[in-house]
């Protein structure tokens, strides 16, 4: 239990990369094992409506994948503040954090899989991003989400086919 602990880390790979709007004591670049982000989970709350829908990325089990991120070592307390935020079909997991070759910790990470009531699941490329293209909820528009989600991980320096190809149909002119 995390309130057993002075701060535990938590793995972010969404919106937690570059909207970190919550205290925490440390961040570090970091990935885990095993999991692939994709844009397959629907938000009617935050990037969309019940009647547009938006899209927002989950993970997807996957052996041979690793999924890069931002781990920020949080106070229990503020899991109160982010299960507020995350409560469209996300449930917490716990998996193995690598912050570099040697050293993993622990951490917390929101998952929606394919039994929650929003999850959409894959669909072509072309036929996501024009969902996104439409798409806007109570926390913005969905393009956004998406642009914000590529540039930050351009910055960290980290190569995602699914989320730079998405984001290119996105601005590419139709
Ligand atoms: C994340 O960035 O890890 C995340 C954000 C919102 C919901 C689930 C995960």
């Amino acid at each position: 239990h995390f309130d057993r602990h002075d701060s535990f880390w938590l793995f972010g790979y969404g919106s937690l990369i570059w909207k970190a709007d919550f205290p925490f004591l440390e961040r570090r670049p970091a990935w885990i094992h095993g999991w692939c982000r994709r844009f397959w989970q629907g938000s009617h709350d935050h990037r969309g409506t019940p009647d547009a829908p938006g899209r927002v990325v989950t993970l997807t089990r996957d052996p041979y994948a690793r999924c890069d991120g931002m781990a920020y070592r949080i106070r229990p307390e503020v899991l109160t503040q982010l299960d507020m935020r995350e409560k469209n079909g996300y449930l917490r997991a716990l998996v193995p954090v690598h912050f570099d070759a040697e050293q993993a910790v622990e951490g917390l990470i929101y998952l929606a899989t394919e039994d929650n009531a929003a999850f959409l699941g894959e669909a072509p490329l072309q036929d996501m991003a024009a969902q996104i293209a439409g798409a806007h909820g109570p926390s913005g528009s969905n393009r956004d989400y998406l642009l914000n989600l590529a540039e930050a991980l351009v910055r960290q320096g980290v190569q995602d086919q699914h989320v730079s190809t998405l984001a290119a149909l996105l601005t590419k002119p139709a």
